[in-house]
């Protein structure tokens, strides 16, 4: 019982298979319990001599099991630190930070540009009221803008909407703060267009206003070249072309030569030579005295701009649509 009970112990790979092998020997059922039990068939001499015998192979087996026992702890042990190892050594995971949108951080350098001229940067509503969007902005009540087929109104009377563009913060900033003014809102805008790769029907505008005495169309010229030039290079050049504005007069849309041409004509400008980056005009008479202005004091210019597509034109991006997608794809390429 002994060379086999030792020889067990010894073999034990887990404390679960000791412990059986406590039951099979030392358990109530076990080997030396039996013998134990067959001591009273015994004769007198015999019975303390097996019953030493016994005593000892049980002490022997308890102190191999305790040694075993020991043994298989430290080696548990052992298992489980070497499962739980950290390697300080290997480089950490990096982790993936966002950045500033490719169209905001067009928009925070124009907003540079016009702080360091002295302009204020205003915020406004998007949900307008007709009034401002268009009536205030001298636009006629049969104006094709007002058409339900192009603006989003909130309400069958056509009283509120989604301002189609940002020129209603130009009535604000003047009921507001009067004037002398200089101020851009940059901000959302709302059209009923068709999604295509140059149309959305949101999209954002930066809206411009300077009011004060002697303000003329060389004052809009200059403010403008130089903020274009500081867009789009110092050697940029630019053409002011005749347009019509409800709420300027005179109004022009301007232009800037195209880079990759140089105005001959290429794909990126659609073979114009020509791009056009912003609509303005000398503020309308009718729209200063609407907002309490003497036209004869004052004058001023005001402009309006799209941030997409400048957007488009800085980052070489070929489809608005990216701009609104959020794919990361393209958004980690800036
Ligand atoms: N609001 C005009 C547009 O959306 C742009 C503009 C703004 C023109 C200010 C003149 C003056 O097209």
């Amino acid at each position: 019982i002994r060379k086999h009970a030792l020889e067990a112990i010894a073999a034990t790979r887990e404390a679960a298979e000791l412990e059986s092998l406590r039951v099979k020997y030392l358990g109530k059922k076990g080997e030396l319990t039996a013998v134990l039990k067959q001591m009273g068939t015994l004769s007198a001499e015999l019975r303390p001599v097996m019953g030493q015998m016994a005593n000892e192979v049980r002490a022997n087996v308890e102190k191999a099991m305790e040694s075993q026992a020991s043994i298989l702890s430290q080696k548990a042990m052992e298992a489980q630190l070497k499962l739980e190892t950290v390697d300080v050594t290997i480089p950490g995971r990096k982790i993936e930070i966002g950045h500033k949108h490719p169209m905001y951080s067009v928009l925070d350098e124009i907003k540079e540009i016009f702080i360091n001229m002295g302009f204020e940067i205003m915020d406004g509503p998007e949900v307008e009221e007709a009034d401002y969007n268009f009536t205030k902005l001298n636009t006629p009540d049969d104006h094709p803008a007002r058409e339900w087929s192009d603006t989003f109104y909130l309400d069958p009377d056509s009283k509120t909407l989604l301002r189609t563009q940002t020129s209603p913060m130009q009535i604000r900033a003047m009921e507001t703060y009067g004037v002398p003014i200089r101020m851009i809102s940059p901000g959302r805008v709302y059209r009923k267009d068709e999604v295509d790769a140059t149309h959305s029907p949101m999209f954002h505008q930066i809206e411009g206003l300077v009011v004060d005495r002697g303000i003329t169309m060389a004052d809009l010229k200059g403010t403008l070249n130089a903020v274009i030039r500081e867009i789009y290079g110092p050697e940029t050049k630019t053409r002011f072309r005749p347009h019509h504005f409800p709420f300027t007069e005179p109004s022009c849309e301007v232009d800037i030569q195209c880079h990759k041409c140089g105005g001959k004509g290429c794909p990126t400008c659609k073979g114009e030579g020509w791009i056009e980056v912003l609509g303005a005009g000398m503020v309308h008479p009718k729209v200063l005295s609407g907002c309490g202005v003497d036209p004869d004091e004052y004058s001023g210019f005001a402009f309006g701009m799209g941030l997409e597509r400048l957007a488009m034109g800085q980052f070489k991006i070929s489809d608005l649509r990216l701009i609104f997608e959020n794919d990361m794809r393209f958004l980690s390429q800036f």
